[in-house]
């Protein structure tokens, strides 16, 4: 079992931020912006199926677990809750957010479906968004020239990813949940999570004037294919998932474990005074 810590983060994110936020460059700028777009309905989805989840298990896994989930709901809540902020300064500037539109609608049509295949998605997105937080911890280039303040969200969020990767995972376990609809859930979430995505960065480009600038596709491929790139150097950890073994903890964390200690003065834990 892992102790997840609720932080509140003492950053400023009243000011105003400029559309190329991301150290003035317009792809990185455009596509993290895309990423943002997708959390306030994902995040909420997480916390709903996982609660969900383990409401269903037998009461000696609900003990087990319990403070687990609840820890894992109070982090995603915060993220939700300060990517509605960013999320509010991007509307303001002008940013159509169509990826909420067409998840929500995804959504509504899967909402029949077994909790336990809500559970997989969830574990399937967490496993990506902790591939995705420990490169961003190891690849500082990725936020170059950005405010110090937004450089804290994005990693203290990529922190917290990284330490609740197997909530989910573990809460699927328990519910029976098995190995092939947790590899189909994860090539399904993975195509449909990199193609929405990809569709807002598109139209968050358009939105600022770069689509069709060489530049803008020049520092896409430096931040997703280039060798070190995020996509590129990330294959073998994705693909990890569909081992029958897998678990979350077999990756390591310590990037995470790191910058939670060397940033401490950046967040209060919750229920303590700043
Ligand atoms: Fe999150
Ligand atoms: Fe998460």
């Amino acid at each position: 079992m892992t102790e997840l810590i609720v932080r509140k983060l003492l950053i400023d994110l009243n000011t105003p931020f400029p559309a190329r936020w991301n150290g003035g460059d317009a792809f990185r700028s455009a596509f993290f912006s895309a990423l943002s777009m997708s959390f306030s309905l994902g995040e909420q989805f997480f916390m709903d199926s996982v609660r969900a989840g383990l409401k269903t298990l037998p009461p000696q896994d609900q003990e087990r677990l319990g403070a687990e989930v609840q820890g894992f709901v109070g982090q995603e809540a915060t993220h939700r809750r300060i990517h509605g902020l960013f999320n509010g300064h991007l509307e303001t500037l002008g940013f159509d957010n169509e990826l909420e539109r067409r998840a929500a609608r995804r959504m509504q049509e899967n909402a029949h479906r077994d909790v336990r295949i809500h559970v997989a998605a969830t574990a399937a997105t967490e496993h990506l968004t902790a591939i995705f937080a420990d490169w961003m911890l190891s690849h500082p280039e990725a936020l170059e020239g950005t405010e110090p303040r937004l450089q804290t969200l994005w990693l203290w969020h990529s922190a917290e990813e990284s330490e609740h990767r197997s909530t989910a995972f573990d809460v699927y376990q328990a519910m029976g949940g098995n190995q092939e609809w947790r590899v189909r859930l994860f090539r399904y979430i993975t195509i449909t999570f990199l193609a929405d995505v990809t569709r807002q960065t598109i139209r968050n480009l358009w939105h600022d004037g770069a689509l069709f600038q060489w530049s803008t596709w020049r520092s896409a491929y430096r931040l997703l294919l280039s060798p070190s790139g995020m996509f590129r150097s990330n294959y073998a950890q994705w693909k990890a998932y569909e081992a029958p073994g897998f678990h979350p903890r077999q990756q390591d964390d310590t990037l995470s474990r790191n910058w939670l200690q060397n940033h401490s003065d950046q967040f209060v834990p919750v229920g303590q005074r700043a």
